[in-house]
C-alpha cells in the first residue's frame, strides 16, 4: 500500500462532513507543528500531499488520504485512510478557530468507530506536554488504541534518541488504550519509517 500512490480526497471541517463510516482509518494527532503532516508525506513517499508549513496552525480541518486507485463504489472501498488533523495547543490563529479545531480533533477520536488506531506525535525536543497528557487520557477513555510517535529526532544527538524513547515509555505505561513501544521518527532524514509502515498495516490487520 505504501508503494503506490496516494491522493487526498477529503477535507472535514466539522463531524457533520465526516464520509460514512468504512475503511479502517489512522489518525495522526500532536500538537500545532510537531510534524504530523510531513510525517504522511515522507511515509507514502510524496511531499507536497498534505501542506506543511513553519507556522503552527497549518492543518485546519480532518483530511483523508487514500491509496489511489479505488472507485469509492460500495464495492470498490480503499483499504484503509490516513487521517492528517489539525494541531491541539498553540496555532497562530484566533481563540474561536482554535477551540473550533481542538473540540472537533477531540469530537473525532473519541467518536468514530472505524478509527483503528491514532499515532499521538511527541516532538522529540520538547517531550511529552500537558496537552499531550490530555489526548491520552481521553484515548483511554474512549479505548482507542494509541502509539506515540517521537518526530524530528534529527534535532536532537543520537545519543538521546534511545534515552528519550524509554523516558516516554516510562509515562506512557501506565495508560491502558496505550501500545507501550514508542517509535522514532524523522521525517526529514526518513528514519523510523518502515516501522511505522508496519505497525499502521498490522493495526489495520487486527
Ligand atoms: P499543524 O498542521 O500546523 O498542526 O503542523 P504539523 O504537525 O502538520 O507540522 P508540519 O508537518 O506542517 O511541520 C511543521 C514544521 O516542522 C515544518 O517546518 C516542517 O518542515 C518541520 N518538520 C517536520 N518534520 C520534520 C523532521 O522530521 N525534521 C525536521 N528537522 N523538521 C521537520
Ligand atoms: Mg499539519
Amino acid at each position: 500500500l505504501f508503494g503506490r500512490p496516494w491522493i487526498f480526497i477529503r477535507g472535514v471541517p466539522a463531524m457533520k462532513f465526516l464520509p460514512p463510516e468504512g475503511p479502517p482509518e489512522i489518525a495522526f494527532a500532536g500538537r500545532s507543528n510537531v510534524g504530523k503532516s510531513s510525517l504522511i508525506n515522507a511515509l507514502v513517499g510524496h511531499k507536497g500531499l498534505a501542506r506543511t508549513s513553519n507556522t503552527p496552525g497549518r492543518t485546519q480541518e480532518l483530511n483523508y488520504f487514500v491509496p489511489d486507485g479505488f472507485s469509492g463504489a460500495d464495492d470498490d472501498l480503499p483499504p484503509m485512510a490516513l487521517v492528517d488533523m489539525p494541531g491541539y495547543g498553540y496555532a497562530q490563529a484566533p481563540k474561536e478557530q482554535v477551540d473550533a479545531w481542538t473540540k472537533l480533533v477531540f469530537d473525532y477520536l473519541r467518536g468514530r468507530s472505524t478509527l483503528k488506531r491514532v499515532y499521538v506525535l511527541i516532538d522529540s525536543r520538547h517531550g511529552v506536554k500537558k496537552n499531550d497528557e490530555e489526548v491520552f487520557a481521553l484515548l483511554d477513555k474512549a479505548a482507542v488504541s494509541y502509539q506515540i510517535v517521537l518526530t524530528k529526532t534529527d534535532k536532537i544527538k543520537d545519543a538521546g534518541v534511545p534515552r528519550l524513547i524509554e523516558e516516554t515509555r516510562q509515562k506512557i505505561l501506565k495508560h491502558p488504550a496505550a501500545y507501550p513501544d514508542v517509535l522514532a521518527t524523522s521525517s526529514e532524514k526518513s528514519r523510523g519509517l518502515d516501522d511505522l509502515r508496519n505497525a499502521i498495516l498490522t493495526a489495520i490487520a487486527r
